[in-house]
């Protein structure tokens, strides 16, 4: 009876869902791989092995803080939207810090929040059976005081926090990594004009984690999936999509985290334009054929 009860809470509770359904099911010699990498690896090894806390921001912070290397650029800028009492934005900060830490590329952090928890549902396409008002409050001064200074809580409803943010994104220090929890359908749809800025107030492809698909009820016609839909439909330019390839990238291919990961592709950025894009001629391809 109690192992049944050990199991089943096993089984639903998100943490140990993941140690039981996503890693113990992965092969075994990569889990005792995984040991080793736990005890010595670098932290880019811990990323890719997913021993890090919080992979689906591990993950993408990682990836644009090797983007931003590639071009010469210095420093950027990751964002929560949707903060609540501030777990997921203070693990961002962690991980902001470790992979610093490990490319050298410096990285500010910003959430976004309206402080006082959900505003109300507009219609099923919110997702009321999930979600509704005044859900996921806020204790502003306890997360206030556990900010570290790299890190900055704009507090408000996003559509009228973001313009104002956006005119204060500098090219020199680009958005590189957004993560989008706000739950709602309506939103979402005000999250993401965040993605409507001058070219290089980004980098060219900004990993966007979804944290509110994975639901039985959320479709291509609700939730963040519609918010993106539209998006794309209405910008000739940028274009939202499930990031390429990344399950078959990934050692450990069970995660959920995987599914909610897409990319903000920027295709007006100066390295994505024929006229600016600057890269090494190709030599021949080699062929082995030829005589
Ligand atoms: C699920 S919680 C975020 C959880 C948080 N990311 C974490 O990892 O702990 C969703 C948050 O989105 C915020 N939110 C929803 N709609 C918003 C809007 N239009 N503007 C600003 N914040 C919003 C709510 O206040 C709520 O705190």
């Amino acid at each position: 009876m109690l192992q049944s009860y050990a199991l089943r809470r096993a089984l639903t509770d998100g943490k140990y869902r993941k140690i039981f359904v996503e890693r113990l099911t992965e092969p075994l010699h990569l889990n005792i791989l995984s040991a080793g990498v736990a005890l010595f690896g670098s932290y880019p090894a811990k990323v890719a092995f997913d021993l890090v806390v919080r992979q689906q921001y591990a993950y993408p912070i990682l990836f644009a803080a090797q983007s931003a290397k590639k071009l010469g650029i210095q420093r950027i800028v990751v964002l929560e939207f949707g903060v609540a009492t501030g777990a997921g934005l203070l693990n961002m900060c962690e991980l902001a810090a470790r992979t610093e830490a490990a490319t050298g590329v410096l990285i500010d952090v910003v959430g976004f929040d309206t402080g006082s928890g959900m505003p109300p549902a507009v219609d099923h396409r919110d997702l009321p059976e999930y979600f509704q008002e005044g859900d996921y409050p806020m204790d502003f001064e306890a997360l206030r005081r556990s900010l570290p200074p790299r890190c900055r809580l704009i507090i408000g409803d996003v559509a009228e926090t973001i313009p104002g943010y956006l005119e204060s994104v500098r090219p020199d220090a680009p958005i590189g990594f957004v993560s989008v929890d706000v739950d709602y359908y309506s939103s979402t749809v005000r999250t993401l004009p965040v993605l409507d800025g001058e070219p290089e107030q980004y980098l060219p492809i900004v990993p966007v984690y979804l944290d509110d698909v994975g639901m039985d009820g959320c479709n291509p016609w609700n939730g963040e999936l519609l918010a993106v839909a539209e998006f794309n439909e209405a910008r000739p330019l940028r274009k939202i999509a499930p990031f390429n390839l990344l399950r078959s990238k990934r050692i450990f291919k069970n995660a959920q985290w995987i599914d909610r990961m897409y990319a903000a592709h920027i295709h007006d950025h100066p390295t994505r334009t024929p006229a600016t894009a600057k890269r090494a001629q190709r030599a021949y391809i080699s062929n082995e054929y030829l005589r």
